[in-house]
């Protein structure tokens, strides 16, 4: 079944009296347990793609369905409650709350979210799960000030995980990151999707995106190629998956 789908998804941005067509004509299926990479020149629509695919922002034409609904024709408050009950978002630009620990900050969504009708108490010991699994469990009570972008972007992780979403949508998760951290990080979300979250990123990274199960090109808010991997095995298959996909991404003038 697909998680999401868009059919002629358009999007025109008006600066200035000036029409901007991002997105133009965009169809795609994203299946259940897939992992999606988004790949494509800087101000091709990538970023647009994520925030019209999830409801954050509006869409100018076509439609977007989530898990067949179509998000142009619920109201602002459904979709916030859809945001925050089956999405989890990791963001470059990490939205963290300064005045609160990182702990705080990571179960803000589980504090917010009417489904989830556990005590604080299960909700905190959830975390702090999560935090041990991605290895910051030694942050909890620092300020958000007082970690490193790697720590923070883990951090994100764990926040974009605490109800459980269906599906997590990611913009560039580990732009900021050094190489060993950007693994680290994308170990935890090739983990998650084996357990059966369903994600989409956005990444510049040839070793990101070859970790995916499937990788969209696109050029000038178009989908230009399309690229289907396995689903990755284990580190001995990764220089191969690298290399077919750098090679194919220079087919397309990458
Ligand atoms: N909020 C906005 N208002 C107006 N124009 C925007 C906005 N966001 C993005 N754009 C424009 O849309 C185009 C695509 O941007 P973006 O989706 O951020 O590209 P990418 O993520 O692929 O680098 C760019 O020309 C950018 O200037
Ligand atoms: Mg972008």
């Amino acid at each position: 079944m697909n998680i999401l789908e868009t059919k002629d998804l358009c999007k025109t941005y008006i600066v200035n009296k000036r029409q901007n067509n991002v997105l133009k004509n965009v169809s795609l299926a994203v299946g259940e347990g897939e992992m999606v990479a988004v790949m494509g020149p800087s101000g091709s629509g990538k970023s647009t793609l994520l925030y019209a695919v999830s409801g954050m922002d509006g869409i100018t034409a076509g439609k977007v369905l989530f898990c067949g609904k179509n998000i142009a024709e619920m109201s602002q408050k459904e979709l916030a409650v859809l945001r925050l009950d089956e999405m989890g978002f990791i963001f470059q630009q990490m939205y963290m709350l300064k005045n609160l620990t990182v702990l705080d900050n990571i179960i803000l969504p589980a504090a917010q979210s009417k489904k989830n009708k556990e005590p604080r108490r299960e909700t905190v010991q959830r975390c702090r799960e999560l935090m041990r699994k991605l290895g910051i469990s030694d942050i909890a009570d620092n300020d958000i000030n007082e970690v490193s972008g790697g720590q923070l972007q883990r951090a994100c992780i764990c926040r974009s995980m605490m109800n459980r979403p269906k599906m997590i949508f990611a913009d560039e998760p580990t732009g900021a990151l050094n190489r060993t951290s950007s693994d680290e990080v994308m170990e935890e979300l090739a983990k998650l999707n084996s357990e059966g979250t369903t994600i989409m990123l956005v990444t510049h990274d040839v070793k990101v995106a070859a970790k995916c199960t499937r990788v969209l090109y696109i050029v000038d808010g178009n989908i230009k190629g399309e690229y289907n991997l396995n689903k990755c095995e284990g580190f001995s298959q990764m220089r191969e998956r690298e290399r077919s996909l750098n090679n194919w991404l220079l087919e397309l003038g990458w």
